[in-house]
């Protein structure tokens, strides 16, 4: 199969070409030419995917995926599309435990027990404490700038309520929370040498972070609180989660309600002081539409993965039971099928289908009004607090294979 207009060797889950960028042209010219399209890749790079994977670039085609588990399943894992150097398969196996790797029925009984501490009251019940942290970690930022008003915002404001977010919602003791920080950053920087997390680094911080939850699971069973871990744990039995569950599901929200959610916000900041006309307008009226666009902008998580459970077919190609089918978020999210201007940010911009909480499954994003709360609360801090920022220098992006990641952006006060 091949495609005289891509580049040869073009690999959407490269991490060297999303150090810098999502590749925009190239989806593009997929979704044009070739929407559901064999990447193949390099032996060694990748062993477990006979060689490569479906690469689905259409709107309507990641939607059709994500709403099929009996067609494509997540249980031969969703988020590790590359199998590397630094990913093994014993690491694959263990993730099988992760509801994001989970099918119905199992997935349908863990997904119903958690939904418990997510639910829009339980959400609302977190803001007061996020709104009076967002306030906090801006004015920290203001005083942390150098002579020449220069900061990090990725280090002084983006990593910081996420973060706060998880550790509110299940209880983490404030002097905790620096170490549930420390695991979750190792887990995720594999590709990036800037870091130099081996695989056994990783490996050690997930498991620490699995051990620390269960003890604190352990301890809300015989202690009961008002906290998402007492609802979720307090007594054994069909609706509830054991304790060894819910120290896998904590170490999913660490990655999955962190780094998203801190890289939405600092691609949304980049995307404000490089739209300035959307800053003012966002100053001035605060519509209730920007933290959607600011997901479908950002994309944080450029793709995940599903397994073909049998022969099929989409988008005209021919699926072969067991084939790896990538579903690229960032391209469907850019479907000028879906979006009017897609490479406009558009803070105003209603309806607005995006995919960037995933595409409608079973699996759709479990913290998605958490993560919009958080990015409204910032921003209105931001707007409140420092309406003056402007840029001192060009983002510095995560090496990452799914991770649509900025680990450096410096902002300046006036
Ligand atoms: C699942 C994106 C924030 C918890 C997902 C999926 C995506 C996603 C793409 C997979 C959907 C699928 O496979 O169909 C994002 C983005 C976020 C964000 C872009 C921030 C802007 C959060 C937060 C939390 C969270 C704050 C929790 C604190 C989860 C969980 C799942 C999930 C638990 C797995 C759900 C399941 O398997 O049933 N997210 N997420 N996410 N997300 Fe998020």
């Amino acid at each position: 199969m091949s495609c005289p207009h891509l580049s040869e060797g073009f690999d959407a889950t490269d991490p060297d070409l999303l150090q810098g960028r999502v590749p925009h042209p190239e989806f593009a010219r997929l979704r044009r030419t070739a929407p559901v399209w064999w990447c193949a890749q390099p032996p060694g790079v990748t062993g477990f995917a006979d060689g490569g994977y479906w690469a689905v670039t259409r709107h309507a085609d990641v939607k059709y995926v994500s709403t099929r588990p009996e067609l494509f399943s997540s249980h031969e894992n969703t988020a590790v599309i590359r199998f590397n150097e630094h990913i093994t398969r014993d690491q694959i196996e263990v993730q099988k435990l992760i509801m994001l790797n989970m099918d119905p029925p199992e997935h349908t009984r863990v997904r119903q027990i958690v939904q418990r501490g997510f639910t829009p009251r339980a959400v609302r019940s977190l803001e007061n404490a996020l709104r009076s942290r967002a306030r906090a970690v801006v004015e920290e930022a203001r005083a942390s700038a150098g002579p020449d008003g220069a900061f990090d915002f990725v280090t002084r404001v983006a990593v910081e309520l996420p973060l706060q977010a998880i550790a509110e919602l299940i209880g983490v003791p404030q002097e905790d929370r620096a170490r549930i920080f420390d695991w979750s950053n190792k887990m995720v920087a594999y590709d990036d040498p800037e870091y130099a997390i081996t695989e056994e680094i990783g490996a050690e911080a997930a498991m620490e972070l699995i051990g620390y939850a269960m003890n604190l699971a352990a301890a809300r069973k015989q202690c009961p609180a008002q906290d998402i871990v007492s609802r979720l744990v307090a007594a054994e039995g069909e609706g509830n989660l054991s304790s060894d569950e819910f120290g896998f599901f904590v170490l999913l929200l660490a990655v999955a309600g962190n780094e998203t959610t801190r890289n939405a916000i600092s691609h949304g900041m980049h995307a404000f002081l490089t739209h300035p006309d959307q800053w003012e307008l966002y100053k001035r009226e605060r519509p209730s539409t920007a933290a959607e666009e600011i997901v479908r902008w950002a994309t944080p998580v450029v793709s995940f993965q599903r397994t073909a459970t049998e022969d099929t077919e989409l988008g005209g190609q021919k699926i072969r039971k067991g084939d790896r089918i990538g579903l690229f978020y960032s391209s469907a999210n850019n479907d000028p099928e879906v979006f009017e201007n897609p490479e406009t940010f558009d803070i105003t911009r209603d309806p607005n289908p995006h995919l960037g909480f995933g595409g409608g499954g079973p699996h759709f994003c479990l913290g998605k009004s958490l993560a919009i709360k958080e990015i409204e609360l910032i921003f209105e801090a931001l707007a409140d607090e420092l309406p003056d920022l402007t840029l001192a220098g060009d983002p510095r992006r995560l090496r990452a294979a799914w991770l649509n990641g900025i680990k450096e952006l410096q902002v300046r006060v006036a």
